[in-house]
């Protein structure tokens, strides 16, 4: 299994690199994997003078999945959008048809005391948000800075075609179906034209799955009932922003963004897996990050395109081992665990995988 490699900028190389070290550890008594690492992001750019490389985008292409850490920094992001780090990302999706964007957001027993929520808002939480991906006004046209009537005037374009919606809310109602069927969709129906369409078409494709529990919100009662009663869902449908929005929030239900995988995928199969989170520039090259949201982005990666559940599983239960042994980096310490740093956790992980051999 051939995995690319896309570690980008910030804390992306030092998350991936554990996720890395992960898979070569389950590679001793299971699947093989070889890696080719590209460079992407600000990486890309001064190496090449283009955030996503043409090289890097043929190897994600090619590849049976991509691991990816994170792209951009703060500098990069005031550049415009051609030399802007995070940009080689959304070309990359778009580019890739990756659609249907998979955030689970599931609260460790072994994390509960290290959320900034109390115990029993969040014990139990286990949901997914899907976040459409390529669509919306993150992709829409026009969109642009112009002066008018002697001032700057700055517009994008929210927009969404029913085919777009039609076929990630087949992958929501899909998803509800292999859990525990209720689909809430997110909109903001009430305002806006693309998300009175969102309804529309998610309505109609419910009747393909009538054993589907559907419930519509609007995304500000959803982020407010997202902290209020978390375990009240199960998968969440949603456009590119308020996926966006929605899933940071939802993060801190598990205890911190550093927990909080994430898939990419497209029609064909093709998936991209990456951290929720970004490069985080305030903690990298220090060793502080938390690499397990790569590390169990490489679990999604093993199940939803490698065709590898014993192998996912296997990396998940490694990953619970550690969080029981009381291993924590600084962003789900709590009193009386261990701090360890991103590469001592790594490790760590890596140690469970060699003693777990069923
Ligand atoms: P961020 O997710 O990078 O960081 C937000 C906060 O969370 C920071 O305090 C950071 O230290 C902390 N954090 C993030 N990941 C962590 C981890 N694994 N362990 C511990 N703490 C972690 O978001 P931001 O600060 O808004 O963005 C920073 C840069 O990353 C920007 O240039 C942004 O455009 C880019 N970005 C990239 C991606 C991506 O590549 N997928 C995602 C989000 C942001
Ligand atoms: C994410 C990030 C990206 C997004 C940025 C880096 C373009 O925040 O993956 O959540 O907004 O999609
Ligand atoms: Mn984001």
């Amino acid at each position: 299994m051939h995995i690319a490699v896309l570690a980008g900028d910030g804390i992306g190389p030092e998350v991936t690199s554990q996720a890395v070290k992960a898979l070569r550890a389950l590679a001793a008594n299971g699947p093989q994997f070889t890696f080719t690492e590209a460079p992407i992001g600000d990486a890309g750019y001064d190496q090449t003078g283009d955030p996503l490389p043409e090289a890097t985008a043929e190897l994600a292409e090619r590849a049976d999945a991509v691991l990816f850490g994170a792209a951009g920094t703060y500098e990069s992001d005031l550049r415009p959008p051609e030399a802007r780090g995070g940009h080689a990302l959304l070309r990359l999706r778009k580019r890739m048809d990756l659609f249907a964007n998979f955030r689970p957001v599931f609260a460790f027993p072994e994390l509960i005391g290290a959320s900034t929520l109390r115990r029993e808002v969040i014990e139990g939480v286990d949901l997914v948000v899907l976040r459409e991906l390529t669509g919306d006004i993150y992709f829409g046209q026009p969109r642009g800075i112009v002066t008018e009537g002697g001032e700057r005037v700055g517009f994008n374009t929210m927009r969404y075609t029913e085919s777009e919606i039609r076929r990630v809310a087949h992958a929501g109602f899909k998803a509800a179906q292999q859990r525990r069927r209720k689909l809430c969709s997110v909109d903001k129906a009430n305002v806006l034209e693309t998300s009175a369409l969102w309804r529309e078409v998610v309505i109609e494709v419910a009747r393909d799955y009538p054993n589907v529990e559907l419930t519509h919100q609007y995304v500000d009662a959803a982020c407010m009932l997202l902290i209020r009663r978390p375990r009240d869902f199960d998968v969440i449908v949603t456009g590119n922003i308020f996926g966006d929005i929605l899933s940071d929030a939802a993060a801190m239900l598990t205890g911190s963004i550093g927990m909080l995988p994430s898939a990419s995928l497209n029609a064909t199969g093709q998936g991209l897996f990456e951290p929720v989170h970004g490069s985080a520039p305030d903690i990298a090259g220090k060793d502080l990050a938390n690499p397990l949201a790569s590390i169990l982005s490489a679990a999604m990666m093993l199940r939803h395109s490698l065709g590898q559940p014993e192998a996912a599983t296997r990396l998940e239960r490694a990953v619970r081992r550690v969080l029981a042994e009381g291993l924590r980096t600084p962003d789900i310490m709590e009193p009386g665990a261990t701090q360890v740093g991103t590469e001592a956790m790594g490790d760590a992980v890596a140690r469970e995988l060699a003693r777990l051999t069923d």
